[in-house]
């Protein structure tokens, strides 16, 4: 009886997707439990490709599927995502269950999303526009609409009507009143509390009983731990925790029943969106690894910011979820680099730091400090045997372990299933059974 989280060891896009997918076999229920529709979960099936936004990839696999109340939900990408599948052959309906305490995302979030990151003399965060920090924002003031009120028809009108007064004000304050049609939304979203109702449940629930029955639970992460809002690189993260700890709050489910916790990291690095970056590199190096790696957003199509691996960022992220094993992705990227560097300190004016620094200048003051690995110059793409690996890029691996010190349980070689290597008797393996 094992129920453990899978989450990312660095700022997203860490290729969670595909090992959630390829673990969920081994699991009961797959669930999310934080974000919204700004994460993008990219699972390759044969030749089809599906990037999932909301709902949780096991039900790719057929495994029931849960959003919790930890996840911010816009019902129009919700439906949609549905129906995507639904053309697929896959019908989520009677596989996905989603928490009555989620709260639900309108258009107006989107405008007020977009009005602050349009501020002057203020940084743009880099948001991905869909209007996930604005409906948290809501969740925490209080004012929210959740999916128990969304789906009631009683209560819906009464509550929608005071949150859009609110933000009508806003709207005219910042002159945007014109483009947002208050009753239009609200008609629409009464058609959307139709179509979801019939999905929409006490999913904290639903989890507790079914791991009492001795169901596996796997929960899956969006973002990655350095967009966590408490312990990333603040305020350049997303607004909700996804580390290990919001895995309990944004389910329902008590620490005591989480079995173990997974971490998911690039062989490289990888930043979309503003924000302090120690091992970035720019140029040439980083568009090799740009071009290798395909690093161009999921969700938003964005380039994605390239660097070295970063030890001590690894090290942290271990500390705050406690990872019991590591799974490292896209090893092959790397093939083609007769020399790697990989971060193992962080000094600031001179002098080394022994923590991850909390303020804004100190992360954007870091100065890497390298060391250079020699480079496999082999095709690793599509290998599914250790043994098989360059001996180089066996030394690599040993290199970020222990140094980090963190177990490598799995690695990923390609986006296929079957493109990956489980290292044997390693604690993942007892971990995922
Ligand atoms: P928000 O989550 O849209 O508010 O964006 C806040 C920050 O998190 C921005 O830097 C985004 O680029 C980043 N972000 C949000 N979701 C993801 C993701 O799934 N992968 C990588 N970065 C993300």
């Amino acid at each position: 009886m094992s129920n453990v989280i899978v989450l990312g060891a660095q700022w997203g896009d860490e290729g969670k997707g595909k090992v959630v997918d390829l673990f969920s076999e081994r699991f009961d229920i797959v669930a999310r439990y934080q974000g919204g529709h700004n994460a993008g979960h990219t699972v390759f099936i044969g030749e089809k490709k599906f990037i999932l936004k909301l709902i949780p990839s096991g039900v790719l696999r057929g495994k029931m599927a849960v959003i919790g109340n930890g996840v911010v939900i816009d019902p129009g990408a919700l439906i949609e995502e549905m129906e995507t599948l639904e053309k697929a052959g896959i019908h989520v309906e009677k596989q996905l269950a989603i928490s009555n305490r989620a709260h639900v995302i309108f258009p107006f979030h989107r405008m007020v999303e977009k009005v602050s990151e349009a501020r002057e003399n203020r940084v743009a965060i880099g948001t991905t526009s869909r209007g996930i920090g604005p409906c948290y924002e809501d969740k925490i003031g209080r004012r929210g609409i959740r999916m128990a009120d969304f789906i009631d028809r009683g209560q819906f009108r009464t509550l929608y009507d005071l949150l859009a007064e609110d933000k009508q004000t806003l709207a005219k304050a910042f002159h945007v009143e014109e483009q947002i049609d208050f009753a239009r939304i609200r008609g629409q979203y009464e058609e959307y509390a139709e179509r979801i109702r019939p999905m929409v449940c006490d999913a904290a629930g639903l989890l507790n009983t079914a791991m009492r029955d001795g169901k596996r639970v796997l929960f899956e992460g969006a973002q990655g731990t350095m967009l966590d809002v408490d312990h990333g690189t603040y305020p350049f993260v997303t607004s909700s925790s996804a580390t290990a700890g919001g895995a309990c709050t944004g389910a329902g489910v008590p620490p005591t029943r989480i079995n173990g916790v997974i971490g998911v990291s690039k062989a490289y690095i990888t930043r979309v969106g503003s924000g302090p970056f120690p091992t970035e590199v720019q140029g040439e190096a980083g568009e090799k690894i740009r071009t290798a790696g395909k690093e161009f957003g999921a969700v938003t199509g964005r380039p994605r910011r390239c660097g070295w691996f970063d030890v001590p960022l690894l090290r942290y992220t271990s500390m705050i979820n406690g990872f019991d094993s590591v799974v490292i992705t896209k090893l092959d990227v790397l093939d083609g680099f007769a020399e790697i560097p990989v971060c193992v300190a962080y000094k600031v004016n001179g002098r080394e730091l022994r923590d991850m620094p909390a303020s804004i200048h100190d992360l954007e003051s870091i100065e890497p400090v390298y060391e250079k690995l020699p480079g496999w110059c082999s095709p690793t793409f599509g290998m599914t045997d250790y043994d098989g690996l360059p001996d180089r890029a066996k030394d690599y691996l040993k290199f970020l372990s222990g140094r980090a010190g963190v177990d490598i349980g799995c690695i990923s070689t390609g986006p296929e299933r079957d493109e990956t290597i489980v290292i044997p008797n390693s604690k993942l393996t007892a971990l995922i059974g």
